[in-house]
């Protein structure tokens, strides 16, 4: 019988009355079961969380850093252990698991010390009119209580780990809902914070389908904020039931490379590649379209061409580039992607090939607007390219995708590529490299359906804490 795990709640490891057994997306393997926790078990894990927050809060930031370091501490010891399951659970190659564990070592480290340097400050009046010159605030930071943490399959070590680590150094408890596929990887982080010695209920665990339990866990009053990573049309439903409560949401992309004529084509193909195409396509920050002057779009794509057909296609364990997608509804819609693109015109540059929910790598050049492709965000191993007549019309081109995350200028005009990043409607602008998030303590955010609030272990910090003044007057 394979394992069943168990969710963190109040301390101690609980079963539910249901379970959801949890497959290898690659092998079919069976991996374990998950509880799938009732209302009622949300009720208990939220009542216990909040009764842990006086408590929690009232230590001061280097008694809480103390737990954080221990938990890095621990990750690291356990790196292999975690990445080896997280490998199998989400599809992704061992190494790179192995390496988000780490990272995720690195991020919870960052936290503790970042809280330790945490400081208020002290405002004088006097700005406004002789008699305000009397008073004087004192601005600190507090915790807001209960955070829910909704972490995607992608990365569901490091983007759970990237949560709790910011919001439990601010004196926050967390209530941590892992993606169903990669349930498993969420719950060994918890057993690295429940070995790290955390009080009970200060961080808990709710498994469970989010189309089931999703709404009951974000409109539960308990919730204080709600930091959510996921798709666009889930955030949105969040957003909109959040109500008054602050959120983060970081949701999905459509990120372009922009490539202009002067550029360093080497350079720009490979950071492409590398960008489109790792873990399969499935990062928000994926390389997910390339715009390039005409001029230079023939050698551009034969660069690039060369490098896809150099691409390892396999499973996990062996480290391939190209992995099967999380799930086979996944792996269809890519295939409607493409199919749109074939039928629409695109000249395909590789062979088109699934098997299961392996897709190889597709890289489709003289993409048109009128395509899916040039808009639909795939999560997974394709990429366009649209070949443009002018920079401005990359700009336009770029602009006009609902999304927002981030772009990439290839250029050796300095001047312009800060001009152009000055345009793009984006959170962020990678000039000579590609997109990505991080590293971790830098701003990470998206405009427009990528998201809303700032994410990175500073602004994560400010984000989950509130502003409090006291003011007073002096004689
Ligand atoms: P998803 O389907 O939106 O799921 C994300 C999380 O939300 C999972 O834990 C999921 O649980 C949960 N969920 C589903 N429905 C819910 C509901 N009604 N209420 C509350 N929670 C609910 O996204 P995904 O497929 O895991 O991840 C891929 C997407 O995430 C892509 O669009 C990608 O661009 C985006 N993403 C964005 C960032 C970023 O930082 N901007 C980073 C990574 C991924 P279940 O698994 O149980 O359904
Ligand atoms: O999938 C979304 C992640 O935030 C991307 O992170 O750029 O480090 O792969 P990454």
């Amino acid at each position: 019988m394979s394992k069943q795990y168990k969710n963190l709640v109040n301390g101690e490891w609980k079963l539910s009355d249901n379970d959801i057994k949890i497959y290898a997306p690659a092998t079919g393997e069976e991996l374990g079961s998950v509880p799938a926790m009732s209302q009622e078990d949300v009720d208990y894990v939220y009542e216990t969380a909040r009764a842990a927050q006086p408590a929690w809060r009232a230590l001061s930031y280097v008694e809480r850093a103390a737990y954080l370091h221990k938990a890095a501490d621990i990750l690291v010891r356990d790196a292999e252990k975690i990445g080896a399951v997280l490998s199998k659970e989400v599809a992704k190659g061992y190494k790179a698991a192995v390496s988000e564990v780490i990272r995720t070592a690195e991020i919870v480290r960052y936290a503790a010390e970042e809280g330790v340097r945490m400081e208020g400050e002290v405002l004088e009046g006097g700005s406004f009119d002789a008699a305000s010159k009397k008073k004087i605030a004192i601005v600190r930071r507090e915790p807001l209580g209960l955070v829910l943490a909704i972490s995607p399959f992608n990365y569901p070590v490091n983007l759970a780990g990237s949560k709790i680590a910011p919001a439990l150094i601010s004196g926050n408890v967390v209530a941590l809902k892992p993606p169903t596929q990669g349930s498993i990887s969420g719950l060994l982080l918890a057993e690295v914070f429940a070995e790290a010695g955390l009080p009970a209920g200060v961080f808990s665990t709710i498994t469970g389908r989010g189309s089931v339990i999703g709404d009951y866990i974000v409109e539960h009053e308990a919730v204080n904020f709600i930091n959510f990573t996921g798709s666009t049309p889930v955030g949105e439903r969040i957003g909109k039931m959040a109500g008054m409560r602050p959120i983060m949401l970081e949701l999905g992309g459509k990120d372009s490379a922009i490539v202009l004529k002067d550029a360093d084509l080497e350079k720009a193909a490979k950071n492409i590649v590398d960008g489109a195409f790792g873990y399969s396509g499935q990062r928000c920050t994926a390389v997910k379209r390339v715009l390039v002057q005409e001029e230079v779009a023939d050698e551009l794509v034969e660069i690039i061409r060369e490098k896809v057909l150099k691409l390892t296609i396999g499973n996990p364990e062996d480290n391939a580039d190209i992995t099967p997608l999380i799930d086979t509804g996944a792996a269809d819609f890519v295939e409607g992607l493409i199919n749109d693109a074939v039928e629409k015109g695109a000249e395909v540059k590789t062979e088109i090939k699934r098997e299961g929910n392996l897709i190889c790598p597709v890289l489709f050049d003289k993409v048109t607007t009128d395509m899916k492709l040039a808009w639909e965000e795939p999560f997974g191993p394709v990429l366009p390219v649209i070949r443009v007549k002018s920079v401005e019309e990359a700009i336009e081109i770029s602009n006009q995708s609902e999304y927002g995350l981030q772009a990439s200028v290839f250029t050796n005009d300095f001047p312009l590529a800060f001009s152009i990043a000055e345009q793009l409607e984006v959170g962020t602008v990678h000039i000579n490299n590609k997109t990505q998030r991080g590293t971790d303590n830098f701003p990470f955010l998206g405009a427009k359906k990528s998201g809303a609030g700032v994410q990175g272990v500073k602004y994560s910090i400010e984000a989950m804490t509130s502003v409090k003044s006291v003011v007073f007057d002096i004689k």
